[in-house]
C-alpha cells in the first residue's frame, strides 16, 4: 500500500462548503482520470489482502455506491465473488437489512439473503469512512449471516469525525490515508 498512498493523496480532490457549507468534502473522482493509478490502487490492496490472509478470502463486499468502483474489480484481482452492500429497496427477494444514523434521519443497508455463508471470509470495502455509521450497518448486516468479517478496508479516514470508534471492538479496520 506505500507504493500508492502520496499518489492517491495527490488523486483526492478536497472540495470546501459541499454539500453543505462548513464541510470539506472529498472527491475520489479524480482518481479515475488516471486509469494506471485506478488499477495500481486494485492491484496494491488485493497484495495487501492476500499477504494478510494467506488462507484466503472468500468475498469482497463493496458499499454502494462508492464502494462499488474498486470492491468489484479487487474480487476479480482475488479470484472471489463480489457482495453488494446496497441501500434499501434496490435488491429483490429476502434481505438482510441494518439501518444507521445519517445527518438528516436514518438510512438502511441491506445484502440479499443467501449470498453468504458461516464459511464465507469477507473484506468490506468502502471509499471514506467518516462518521463510521455506515462501515458499522455494513459489517452487521455481514455478520448477520455468521460469516466472518476479517478487514473493513477504506481509501480515507476522516479522523477527527472518530468513525472507527463506532465500529465492534473485534472490527480490523485498515485505511490507506488519514485526513
Ligand atoms: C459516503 C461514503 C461512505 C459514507 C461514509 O457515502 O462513500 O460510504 O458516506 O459516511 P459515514 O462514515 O459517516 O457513514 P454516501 O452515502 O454519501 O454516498 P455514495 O457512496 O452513494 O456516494
Ligand atoms: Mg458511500
Amino acid at each position: 500500500l506505500d507504493s500508492i498512498r502520496q499518489k492517491v493523496d495527490d488523486a483526492v480532490l478536497c472540495v470546501p462548503d459541499f454539500p453543505k457549507p462548513g464541510i470539506l468534502f472529498r472527491d475520489i473522482m479524480p482518481i479515475f482520470k488516471q486509469p494506471k493509478l485506478v488499477s495500481n490502487i486494485c492491484s496494491a490492496v488485493a497484495s495487501h489482502l492476500r499477504e494478510s490472509f494467506p488462507h484466503g478470502i472468500t468475498a469482497i463486499a463493496g458499499l454502494e455506491a462508492r464502494g462499488f468502483l474498486f470492491g468489484p474489480q479487487i474480487a476479480i484481482l482475488l479470484d472471489c465473488i463480489f457482495v453488494p452492500i446496497r441501500k434499501l429497496g434496490k435488491l429483490p427477494g429476502a434481505t438482510i437489512k441494518a439501518s444507521y444514523v445519517k445527518e438528516y434521519g436514518v438510512d438502511t443497508v441491506e445484502i440479499q439473503q443467501g449470498i453468504l455463508s458461516p464459511n464465507d471470509t469477507v473484506v468490506i470495502v468502502d471509499d471514506l469512512i467518516a462518521t463510521g455509521g455506515t462501515m458499522r450497518a455494513a459489517m452487521e448486516v455481514i455478520e448477520a449471516t455468521q460469516a466472518k468479517v476479517i478487514e473493513c478496508f477504506v481509501l480515507i479516514e476522516l479522523e477527527a469525525l472518530e468513525g472507527v470508534k463506532v465500529l465492534p471492538e473485534h472490527c480490523n479496520f485498515v485505511t490507506l490515508l488519514k485526513h
